[in-house]
Order: C-alpha cells, then structure tokens, then sequence
C-alpha cells in the first residue's frame, strides 16, 4: 500500500469519530475551535508529506511542543535534566499538584507539565530564550519559516495559568528551578502556543524516526538518545492513558490539548494527527482512533 492510500483509508475509517471528544475549555483561546476538524499527516523518511482532511490547518501545538525542548535539552547535554526529574509514567493527570508535592518537587516525567516546566528552566540558562530555540528548530525541521507562536493563544493561556503557577512555584520551592518563576512560566505558555499542521509537524519530528539525525543529517541527538526520547514518549507521553495507548497503538506519541498527536514509528515514519475534541485524559479522541486504524492498518508499531 503506497502511503498516500494508507492516510485516505485511515481517514476514510474513523470518519464517523470526527466530532467525538469535548474541546479543551480552561484556556479560553482553546475553547472556540470546531471539534469537527480532523487532519491526518504522515511524513516519510525523505521527508514528503501525504495527508488527509484537515491536514494543512494550522492548530495550537500545546503539550506537543514539550517533545521538542526536550530534544534540545537533550542534544546539549544527554544526563544533566535526568538529575532533575525522573522518567516514570505519572498515572496521574499533567497538573497533578498531589503527585508533584509526593514526589517532593522532582516532577515524575518531562512531559507532566511540572516536568516540561523544569525542562524549559534548563533551555533558559542554555538559550536565553528556549520558546524561540524550540520555534527554531521546528521552522528548520518542518522548511517553513512561517511556522509561529499563536499570540493570541498565548495571551489568553497566560491570564489562565493559575495552576501551572502552582506547579512552578512548588517545584521552586523544593529548590528545583534555576530562573524566575514568571520567566519559566511565560517560556512554557509561549512554547505550548506555537501553532503549526499536521504536515509540518511530522516532518519536524522526522529526527525521531532517523534515530536522531536532522533533515539535513546533521545530529541533534545521539541514536541512545533519541531510542530514550522515543521511550519516554512510549511510556509517558499521553499521561494516564499510556498504557490503554501502548496496548491500542503501540507507538511513541505526544499528545496535547490542541487535539495534537505525534507518534513516530523508528526507521519508517512519523504522524501527525489533529482531531480538537479531547477524552477524559486530555488526548484527542478522534487522533487516538486514527492511530489505532493505522497500526491495525499496516502493522507498523513498535511491538
Ligand atoms: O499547560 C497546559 O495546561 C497546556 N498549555 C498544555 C497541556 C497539554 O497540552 C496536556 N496535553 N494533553
């Protein structure tokens, strides 16, 4: 099957889910976008994009976004940020305040949202101006210059941002963040508004599925680190539903709730999927349906 067949047949069969799920509605910005979009986008290893539906609307990247600082964390220095949070899958909801305090400040993943917020403090003492770096390397990776930060999403997610202030403020507290906590905050609500398609976001994340080199085969990680990145994917990166996730799709994958889903499927191909309504967990639920199909589809998972 060439791929563009297979994106059309994935598609075709979760049409009737296209609407399921309910909009994210704690950041305003969010809560206006029509659950019946759907894009679906496959970037291949040379990197040619073949989608379907919705595939070339820009949506709001959101939590997506934290694959990516943490793939320049990463590339900078492969151990110093495992010393400040661990790399278990949460069970818990992203905002979790309880699991946090348990843990005694050191978030339990990087993609929980007090993990991504340490992850951000890092890319701040490297970079100066992490959002930036990220929005950089996704420009470069995607070819598109174009691609940008939301201002609109942003400023709305930033009147909004009481409990990820809360998040920050505990972790600062256990002595776990380097910067100001108002600096770390507007970095990570900046990042979470970059707004990008189902295309250019799988050919942005390409690097995952070549164990780690650029478009241009320069190296942003070390093949150890991009198996690594692509684990923690697997085990933490949608949440408290990982493990329904592993068991259905079988495929690293970030989620975000923009609606966004990267997965990546090592040596063969990244997705990327967009469908706004969300489950119970904060995972698109029309994108999850998609990336079943496609692996009982084709075969293609990890397992
Ligand atoms: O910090 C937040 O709550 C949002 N900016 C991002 C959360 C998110 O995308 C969780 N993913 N499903």
């Amino acid at each position: 099957m060439q791929y563009q067949q297979i994106v059309d047949a994935v598609h075709a069969k979760i049409a009737p889910l296209i609407g399921c799920g309910r909009v994210a509605d704690y950041i305003p910005g969010l809560a206006g976008v029509d659950p019946r979009r759907f894009g679906l986008a496959l970037a291949a290893p040379d990197g040619a994009v073949y989608g379907a539906g919705d595939w070339q609307t820009a949506f709001s990247i959101q939590s997506v976004s934290k694959v990516f600082s943490l793939a320049l964390v990463l590339g900078h220095d492969s151990d110093a940020i495992w010393r400040r949070i661990g790399r278990e899958p949460s069970g818990s909801p992203f905002n979790s305040l309880h699991q946090l305090e348990q843990d005694r400040g050191v978030p339990r993943n990087p993609f929980v949202n007090a993990g991504a917020l340490v992850v951000v403090d890092e890319l701040l003492t490297l970079t100066g101006d992490p959002s930036l770096a990220v929005l950089d390397l996704l420009r470069a990776e995607a070819g598109n210059p174009a691609v940008t930060i939301d201002e609109q999403v942003a400023k709305s997610e930033a009147g909004h941002r009481h409990r990820n202030a809360a998040l920050a403020h505990l972790v600062a507290s256990y002595g776990n963040l380097t910067n100001p906590v108002d600096a770390v905050l507007d970095q990570y609500t900046a990042q979470c508004a970059i707004a990008m398609n189902c295309g250019d976001l799988a050919r942005a994340a390409g690097f995952l599925a070549r164990h780690g080199l650029r478009t241009g085969g320069s190296r942003l990680l070390s093949r150890s680190d991009a198996k690594r990145l692509n684990a923690t994917m697997l085990t933490c990166g949608t949440y408290d539903s990982a493990g329904e996730f592993a068991y259905r799709v079988g495929l690293p994958a970030k989620s975000g709730v923009g609606g966004g889903i990267l997965a990546v499927v090592p040596n063969r191909c990244t997705l990327a999927v967009w469908g706004p309504g969300l489950d119970e967990c904060g995972n698109s639920c029309a994108g999850r349906a998609a990336l079943d199909a496609f692996t009982t589809l084709t075969g293609w998972s990890v397992f």
